[in-house]
């Protein structure tokens, strides 16, 4: 691992990921990045994985230690890493990029990994197998598709849970919209019912010029309500 890196440089790093747009170049970024993610998401001040962890945690009964949990673009598993200290044990994680995967290896805590690039390839899960799925960090403009979220609930037992995050800041604002439309939408089919939504204005640093000293972010936590056909 590098010496630590200055806000500055780890703007510059991000910023450059913001203008790799094609999906491909993305997660070759992330291949890149994934040795120095977790010290340069420190510097962000990047909290979305222990508030999503924390939303589910709060809300999710039954049994921790039998509950099969779903991180969906897990990069380096700072998301399991969170919900295991709240006593979750059994993890599955799935990322585009194989060097964020095996970061995430090396943390010892899942017992699958798997490289799929979501958009393009349908999750290969069983259907209405896990107990909760998270997206973490990646459902944004220039990563992960909306219509992705589909696939969560799909994958997602009846009763279970599904925890996703988006950025709240002016280049993501369109994103937002159409991930909330979309998220409504399957309320109005049946398919989940919306538990909670978190609004966070310190969510990480900003690295754009276009935003204030911190962006702000959403947590959404949904439960599934019935089985699909
Ligand atoms: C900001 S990181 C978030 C990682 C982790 N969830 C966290 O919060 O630390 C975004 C992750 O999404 C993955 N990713 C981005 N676009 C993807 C895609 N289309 N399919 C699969 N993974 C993707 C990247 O490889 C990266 O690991």
């Amino acid at each position: 691992m590098a010496n630590r890196k200055s806000f500055s440089e780890v703007k510059e790093t991000v910023l450059a990921a913001h203008k790799d747009v094609d999906p491909e170049g993305k997660v070759k970024f992330y291949d890149s990045w994934a040795d120095n993610y977790e010290q340069d998401v420190e510097t962000l001040e990047y909290r979305a994985p222990y508030l999503a962890a924390e939303t589910l945690s709060s809300a999710f009964q039954g049994n921790r230690d039998l509950a099969v949990i779903l991180d969906v673009a897990c990069g380096t598993g700072l998301v399991v890493s969170w919900l295991h200290k709240m006593g979750f044990r059994n993890f599955h994680g799935i990322d585009g990029s194989e060097g964020m995967l095996e970061m995430a290896k090396t943390k010892g805590l899942y017992q699958n990994l798997k490289c799929c690039m979501l958009g393009t390839e349908t999750l290969s899960s069983p259907i209405s197998f896990y107990d909760a799925v998270l997206l973490v960090g990646a459902l944004s403009v220039g990563h992960v598709p909306v219509e992705v979220i589909w696939e969560l609930c799909k994958v997602t037992k009846p009763g279970g849970y599904i925890c996703m995050t988006t950025r709240a800041n002016n280049t993501n604002i369109h994103y937002k919209d159409q991930l909330e439309s979309l998220q409504r939408s399957m309320e109005e089919k049946g398919l989940w019912k919306k538990i909670a939504v978190r609004e966070v204005e310190k969510w990480e640093r900003a690295v754009s010029e276009s935003d204030c000293v911190y962006i702000s972010g959403v947590v959404y936590l949904y439960r599934k309500t019935c089985v699909e056909s």
